[in-house]
This record gives structure tokens, sequence and C-alpha cells, in this order.
């Protein structure tokens, strides 16, 4: 279905009460609403779900909000790099309806009383390091919701935690929304899309190849029938070694749903989660492990 709205540049939006206002025009018109929440700095990776969001529904919600409560004191909130007019421009072309792209103070009028968490998986991986930023993102995003009311909500699964953490804050919560998890979109030399790229120097732009180029191999290995945990992350270590300014969190293969810990001997799935610092800024990213995956697996 078309919609005038989805025709033109976006229309930019800082208030919850225009935004409801206007969605609710559209929903007694019986169109549905998708959903796709971003902190802006929007690349590739951002307009594909943009693209999927619009393919599932009639009107298009972006919402540019670099969320403070999902960084901890010590990170890198001062620094998160912005550009409205460049991000509004990447949403027109995605036939995005409405960005909504609110201050601080009307997301959070007064420090909030209210946290929404999901503790069991959001201990793991980046929680060890980021043990609030789980909380704030799903308080954020619950708010979100509650704000757009969306239909269908798109994420990426280059935040594999992120996603996972979201299906389930969704299931247990009942948030009337379709969640869709959209592959990683890389840079063509492998780096996986991410707005803290913008951040990086030429040489540690160069030295971050290291991230993809680990998990490529640990995942060519594993489709040519290695099954041994340690020897996959031996792979990926050895690669992110040899870049003397990447600090590595953590290397961790868990299982593709629940994000437990796995076996020592896989089966014929997981996921191999990284995180590093590269320089100053924190990186990370994900591959599946997936034995169909493998030439001549039988489908
Ligand atoms: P942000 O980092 O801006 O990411 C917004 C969405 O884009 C997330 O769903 C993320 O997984 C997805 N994304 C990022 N890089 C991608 C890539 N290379 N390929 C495909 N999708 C990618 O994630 C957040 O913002 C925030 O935590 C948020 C959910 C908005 C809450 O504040």
């Amino acid at each position: 279905m078309t919609t005038d709205a989805s025709s033109g540049p976006p229309r930019l939006v800082r208030t919850i009460a225009e935004l409801r206002a206007l969605l609710g025009a559209h929903r007694r018109q019986g169109h549905r609403i998708g959903f796709v929440p971003t902190m802006g700095y929007l690349h590739a990776g951002h307009v594909a779900l943009m693209t999927e969001a619009r393919a599932r529904t009639d009107v298009v919600v972006v919402s540019i909000f670099v969320n403070p409560t999902q960084f901890a004191p010590n990170e890198d909130l001062a620094v998160y790099p912005r550009d409205l007019p460049r991000d509004l421009a990447a949403c027109a072309g995605a036939e995005v309806a409405y960005v909504f792209h609110p201050d601080v103070a009307e997301m959070y009028p007064s420090p909030g009383a209210t946290v929404v968490q999901v503790p069991s998986l959001s201990r793991g991986l980046c929680g060890r390091s980021r043990p609030s930023h789980f909380a704030g993102v799903c308080t954020v995003v619950s708010k979100l919701f509650n704000i757009v009311q969306p239909d269908v909500a798109v994420f990426g699964q280059k935040d594999y935690q992120q996603l996972a953490v979201i299906r389930q804050m969704v299931r247990d919560l009942d948030f009337p929304v379709e969640i869709v998890g959209e592959p990683t979109m890389r840079e063509a030399d492998g780096l996986a899309m991410s707005s803290r790229n913008g951040n990086l120097t030429p040489e540690t732009r160069q030295q971050a190849l290291v991230l993809s180029r680990g998990l490529f191999a640990a995942r060519d290995r594993f489709l040519a029938g290695e099954r041994d945990q340690a020897a996959l992350c031996a792979v990926i270590e050895d690669t992110l070694r040899s870049a003397p300014l990447v600090v590595i969190d953590y290397i961790e293969v868990v299982d593709a749903d629940s994000l437990e810990a796995m076996p020592e001997q896989l089966a014929d799935r997981a996921v191999i989660a990284i995180a590093c610092k590269v320089g100053p800024t924190r990186l990370i990213d994900n591959i599946l492990l997936d034995a169909a995956q493998a030439p001549g697996a039988t489908p």
C-alpha cells in the first residue's frame, strides 16, 4: 500500500505528543506501522532495516536518539558521532515517513524510576564489561514501543545480544509487535558497518579489519569440519593479536538462541561473538556457524 506519508522527505518530529497524533491518524486509516530505532549517524546497515520495514508496512518511523542511559559514565556518549542532515537524507532515500528525534528532556523529563531489564541474557558477552547497558537499551526501547506502537520493529543481527534481549523482552512483556532481525551489512573489505566506525582513524580503520577477518577464518574452519571450540577461538585470537592497536574484550561461542555457553565440541549451529577496543573505539561483531551452509551439506 502506498501512503502520502512515504513520498517526499520524512517529517521531522521532536515531541511524543506530535508523533502520537500523526500515527493515530494513520492507525485510524488502517495503515500498518513499521519502526526502526537508531542512534543516528546512519549507514547502509540502518537503511537495510528501513527498507525491510517499508516492505512489511505502510508507514515507517525511524527514531534517532542517542540514549544516555545505555552509556556508562566512562563510555563514549560525548563523542558518539552525529549528523542529522545526512541522516534525514538517508531516511528520505528509504521512504521513511517520520523521523522521531526527541531531545533528552523529552524522553527523560525526570530521571525515570522504572527500569526494564532481561538479566539472564544481559549478564554475559557485552554485559560483562557493560553491566548497565542492556537495562538502558530495554528501557528506552520499551518507551519507544509505547510511543510508536509499531506493528513491526526491525533490528540488526550485528548487535546479536541486543536482538536476543529485545525478543525476550517482547515475549515476556507481551508487547504487540513483531520483531524482525536483519543480517549484518559489511563494507566491501568485511568490516561490519557501525556508526562508531566514524570515530576510527585511517590506522585504526585498517587494524579493525582483523575482527571480520578472524570471524570469517573461524567460520571457514567450522565449515571445513572443525568442531573444537578452543581451536576456533584460537584462530580468531591469533588474527586479533596480529593488530597491535586491538585489545580483546571477549571472544565467545554461544548458543544462537539462548546465548548460553556451548560444549567444547560444538554441534552444527552456534554463534561466535567478539568485542574489541580498537584504539579508543569499542567495536563488536559476530558470525553464525551453521553446518547447513557447508558446501555439499544436505538442505
Ligand atoms: P544503533 O547502534 O544506531 O543501531 C540501530 C539498529 O541498526 C540496531 O538494530 C542495530 O543492530 C542495527 N545495525 C547497526 N549496524 C548494522 C549493520 N552493519 N548491519 C545491519 N544492522 C545494523 O542499536 C542501537 O542503535 C540502540 O541500542 C537502540 C536499539 C536504538 C536503542 O537505543
